[in-house]
């Protein structure tokens, strides 16, 4: 690698801002390390039988692939010609115990730069987590030769174009895959650079996130509280270390994102994404659900429309118990894909956990070893543009103090931004101050919907912020 590379890799990846003699020979020292190693690692792979790595973590998921790798070294020789050896895992604390036994000469590091800097590795294995520290060693494990190999979606999500921009800089045969990154042990990432190649996406859903998904499966079935239910999924090591990431939506949000950018060639912004989780449910709606003959799932939706634009939302979401996802329960993780060629396709799997999230990771490391091309990781990008509404049915929730004409004055701001009500549901209440009755709309458009709310809200008996959630299908009486 030249140092112009080495600039281009690093202004792209926002790490240095001006082009002048200080900043380059800073991201040199800082980022790239060695000038020369990157040449040196291209060209030479550690030995013609053996692909050697250097891993990032040794937690969870990096535990898990040092397992399957001693496990199934001789199968992973015969199936690909060549050793895959560990040489060294990285991590915080050298001297906390491990739960997995390190392989023979395989060593514990503390330095970045032993992985980086060792031009005998040739695959660089990032399953440390964050979007820091995690992109210094994947940019400078790229930039210096090594493949990398990551399940870090945050990473991808937040810095897509950068990475994209560095790999296109990069020496063929540096390869950049993240399997593990979008629902943990379904092959999704592999379905979407392989398998629509002929096909057009018009829609794709799924349960994203597995612990939210086991909340509202112990909230629905189990009736249990939204704290029992989160407390529970974080005893289970379900939930990320902040669980805003995962009750909020956003970690659904990065992977549907990253979905996007394999499905529609499309680059959005992930805040441009309407995104809103599950804090706002109460008991009442999987109620009002239950009448209605359906559940509630927390979804990552993109949809292309009849102009062939895209729009895209995470949201809770009404579904009849017909559909497929509705009976996905617990920390499972499903995707539907609808397309014209294959009409529908689901996926459905371990979305986390130490041996899925290893397996997607062992998978890619293998793709490696057996010399699998990947030129384009990301699929060929699209002028696709996206557009921040779409049509649904909507389902609303509305708290209410008691008094004369409340649905004749819903019905009236329905009316006035044309949206259409299809029925009116009411349980029987059992405390005044806690009523709540609940409206299902005909097809209307989102931005609409908005304005309904506003509305409402502002009328004196609306007792907070309505509550409102999309319904999957448009046939979902049927
Ligand atoms: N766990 C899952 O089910 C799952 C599923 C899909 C994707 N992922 C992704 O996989 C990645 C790893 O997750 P995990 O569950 O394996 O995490 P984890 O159990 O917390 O392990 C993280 C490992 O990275 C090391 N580490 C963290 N920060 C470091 C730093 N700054 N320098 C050196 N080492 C550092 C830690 O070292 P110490 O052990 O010394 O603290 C630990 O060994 C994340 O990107 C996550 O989003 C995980």
């Amino acid at each position: 690698m030249n140092l112009q590379i080495a600039y281009i890799a690093a202004a792209a990846l926002g790490r240095v801002s001006s082009f002048t003699p200080s900043t380059i020979s800073t991201a040199r020292q800082t980022i790239f390390r060695s000038a020369s190693s990157s040449t040196t690692s291209t060209l030479n792979m550690s030995s013609e039988d053996t692909i050697t790595l250097g891993i990032f973590g040794g937690g969870t998921v990096g535990g898990g692939i040092v397992e399957i790798l001693s496990n199934k070294a001789d199968y992973f020789k015969q199936l690909t010609g060549k050793s895959i050896e560990v040489k060294k895992v990285c991590v915080r604390d050298a001297s906390k115990p491990r739960d997995f036994t390190l392989p023979e000469g395989c060593s514990i590091v503390t330095s970045y730069d032993d992985i980086l800097n060792d031009d005998s590795i040739d695959v660089a294995v990032e399953v440390m987590g964050g979007t820091t520290d995690a992109k210094d060693v994947v940019v400078g494990a790229l930039t210096n030769g090594k493949s990398v190999v990551t399940a870090n979606k945050a990473l991808i999500a937040k810095d897509l174009p950068e990475i994209e921009t560095l790999l296109s800089t990069l020496e063929s045969g540096t390869q950049f895959r993240y399997e593990a990154a979008v629902c943990g042990g379904i092959p999704i990432i592999r379905s979407m650079q392989s398998d629509f190649v002929g096909d057009n996406i018009q829609l794709m859903c799924g349960i994203i996130n597995g612990c939210t998904n086991f909340m509202l499966t112990a909230m629905d079935r189990d009736k249990k509280s939204y704290d029992e239910a989160l407390s529970e999924a974080s005893a289970l090591g379900y939930a990320e270390a902040d669980p805003t990431l995962d009750v909020g939506g956003f970690d659904a949000r990065s992977k549907l994102k990253i979905l996007m950018r394999l499905a529609y060639g499309m680059n959005v912004e992930e805040d441009e994404i309407s995104c809103r989780g599950i804090t706002e449910l109460t008991k009442m709606d999987f109620e009002y659900a239950k009448m209605l003959g359906g559940t509630i799932k927390l979804l990552g939706v993109a949809e292309k429309n009849d102009a062939g634009d895209v729009s895209a939302y995470v949201a809770p979401c009404y579904v009849t118990n017909e559909d497929a996802l509705s009976s996905v329960n617990g920390a499972t993780n499903a995707i539907e894909v609808l397309s014209d060629n294959l009409v529908s396709s689901i996926y459905i799997g371990q979305g986390a956990g130490r041996y899925p999230t290893a397996n997607s990771c062992i998978n890619d490391i293998v793709a490696l070893a057996k010399g699998d091309q990947n030129l384009l990781p990301f699929n060929p990008t699209s002028e696709t543009k996206f557009v921040n509404n779409y049509e649904s049915v909507f389902y609303l929730r509305l708290n209410y103090r008691d008094q004369v004409g409340i649905t004749r004055q819903v019905g009236e701001v329905c009316e006035k931004h044309g949206v259409s009500i299809h029925s009116i549901l009411q349980n029987p209440v059992a405390k005044n101050q806690e009523s709540a009755f609940a409206i299902v709309t005909d097809k209307v458009d989102y931005a609409a919907i908005l304005k309904v709310l506003a509305d409402v809200e502002a009328l004196s008996w609306c007792k907070g912020k309505p509550f409102y959630m999309p319904v999957l299908r448009d046939d979902w009486q049927n």
